[in-house]
């Protein structure tokens, strides 16, 4: 077990390690120094892995070993590095330099020329992971900060970069005042629980934030579900991990092995009486399992099916819900709250640091018809049309952006002179429609935006799980009567489209059934500029 002298010393030497592994200080190493060890990280995420990423990762290796450089040169699988329209993305470390469209022909090159000459390849340049170096200099990362800069699968690099600092204080300095009130602030509605539990199911189809937050960085997400059950003082954590995302319960798996291992979870916290018992369990994919009820159900080996009371926050969707599972009352939060309460209290209660209001931001998917569909962290400031020109590049050229939904599957269509609107809840509140899930997609010009609603409530009628007449039929018809459209909904259409839209938002059962009705709505007060009171 590891006591408190340990773990500063542990840090120190580990720190030290990481000042000299900076991304951007490629400088030569000193003489007499020992040599700082390199990695190259693929992105192993969806868009990568299935672009070339696998084939690319599978070259490398075997390069690294034809030429007897597997001992010297890590080869990571990575998450995503943001730049996912420009896959096979790679970075290396220490340089923290990013490769963009790599192919299996270029991994000679780039070993010959950067890993071993030290000269890195301009043609496949993407740019650098220092912020100062501009690559993504328009986000502000702060949960995603060690995203591709550290080695996923290596404990002492978590450690070096400042995991566990804060549940070490936490349970050895007693913090739990602090705790609770971060607990609050970032996890609302916690209160006292037997356990927590949190899922990696996306917040909507296609997105990959949660999946990529393990894969890149799984300690933080350890941390911060510790933290959370402390702050409760719960004794059990559920982590939920849909198999399909295989890669980010293999890092799952790798990280609580390695941090049980070292005494930052399980029996003896740090050598100290607190013990919480961490368990993954792997399930399946839902959508509809977003719903902190229908989740239950399915880790209670049941089918997901939501209860009436509408647990979802339509403006906030990290907030917490609580509910039962197999006896135990506990608590659920999303990843997203809990590796930002982990970077809050490693600041807070490990160094002591309030941070500044600013410093507030969204980790959200870009999609659709944009220069630069990726994941990122936004400023919260952020108006909605920033992030398209800023961060998604805009627009291709001779493309014009028609549309935006915003809020995944069940968000709302906005026109393009709509998107003044900043990325906080109080900005989302004044919109009134509020965030279903933090994902953008770009409508272009020659889109057919009927078609568009068409394809979203085809998807969302094959999620609905048919407890209640008024989402099961009210959903299918809808579907019937877009279908029925034509190329724009005459006016008979309009009204029995607002009408179902009506039923849905106040009679459904729970609240997949009334999100559900947003899209519709917002394309009918926005489009057809009809109100729907
Ligand atoms: S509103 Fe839809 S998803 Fe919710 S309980 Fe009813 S049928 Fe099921
Ligand atoms: S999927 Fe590879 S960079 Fe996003």
């Amino acid at each position: 077990m590891i006591n408190e002298t340990d773990m500063a010393a542990l840090r120190m030497q580990l720190a030290d390690r990481l000042r000299r592994r900076k991304p951007g200080g490629n400088k030569a190493v000193a003489a007499g120094e020992e040599p700082r060890p390199r990695s190259v990280l693929v992105c192993g995420a969806g868009g990568c892995a299935s672009g070339g990423g696998r084939q690319l990762y599978a070259a490398l290796r075997d390069e690294l070993l034809r030429r007897g450089l597997a001992g010297q040169v890590e080869l990571v699988p990575t998450g995503c590095l943001g730049l996912c329209a420009e896959g096979p993305v790679l970075a290396v470390a220490p340089e923290g330099v990013v490769y963009s469209r790599v192919g299996v022909a270029d991994v000679w090159e780039i070993v010959e020329d950067h890993l071993l000459a030290g000269k890195p390849v301009e043609r496949l340049l993407a740019g650098y992971i220092a912020p100062e170096e501009g690559l993504y200099s328009a986000e502000t990362r702060r949960i995603t900060a060690r995203w591709g800069i550290i080695n996923p699968e290596r404990l002492e690099e978590a450690v070096a970069a400042g995991s566990y600092r804060a549940l070490a204080a936490a349970v050895l300095r007693k913090e739990s005042v602090e705790l609770v009130r971060l607990a609050d602030e970032f996890l609302p509605g916690f209160g006292p629980a037997d356990g927590v539990v949190a899922t990696l199911n996306e917040p909507a189809p296609g997105v990959y934030l949660r999946s990529t937050l393990a894969e890149s960085d799984p300690h933080s997400l350890l941390e911060g579900l510790a933290l959370a059950a402390i702050a409760v003082n719960a004794p059990l954590a559920v982590l939920h991990v849909p198999a399909e995302y295989t890669l980010a319960a293999e890092r799952l798996r790798l990280a609580l092995r390695a941090a049980v291992e070292a005494g930052f979870l399980g029996d003896g916290l740090f050598g100290g009486e607190i013990s919480l018992r961490v368990e993954l369990c792997v399930g399946e994919e839902d959508f509809l399992q977003k719903d902190d009820s229908a989740l239950l159900e399915a880790l209670g080996g049941r089918r997901a099916a939501p209860a009436p009371a509408d647990p979802i926050d339509p403006i906030d969707p990290a907030a917490s819900g609580c509910g039962v599972l197999g006896g135990l009352r506990v608590r659920i939060a999303s990843p997203e709250s809990l590796v930002r309460l982990a970077f809050a209290a490693s600041s807070r209660l490990a160094a002591a640091e309030e941070p500044s209001a600013e410093e507030e931001t969204v980790l959200l998917a870009l999609s659709g018809r944009l220069l630069r569909p990726r994941l990122c962290e936004a400023s919260a400031a952020m108006t909605l049309r920033e992030l398209i020109e800023q961060m998604g590049g805009g627009l291709p050229e001779g493309d014009e952006l028609q549309a935006v939904q915003f809020g995944g599957p069940t968000g709302g269509l906005l026109r393009p002179d709509q998107l003044e609107v900043p990325l906080n809840a109080a900005g989302l509140r004044a919109w009134r429609e509020g965030m279903g899930a933090p994902v953008l997609t770009a409508i272009g010009s020659d889109e057919n935006l009927l078609d568009a609603l068409r394809s979203v409530y085809r998807y969302l009628g094959r999620h609905s799980c048919g407890q209640c007449s008024v989402c099961r039929i009210g959903l299918a018809r809808v579907e019937e009567r877009l279908g029925a459209a034509g190329e724009e909904p005459d006016a008979e259409a309009v009204r029995q489209l607002a009408a179902l839209g009506k039923q849905l938002r106040e009679a459904s059962r729970c609240g997949f059934g009334r999100a559900a009705a947003r899209p519709l709505l917002t394309y009918l007060a926005h489009f057809c500029r009809v109100e729907v009171e």
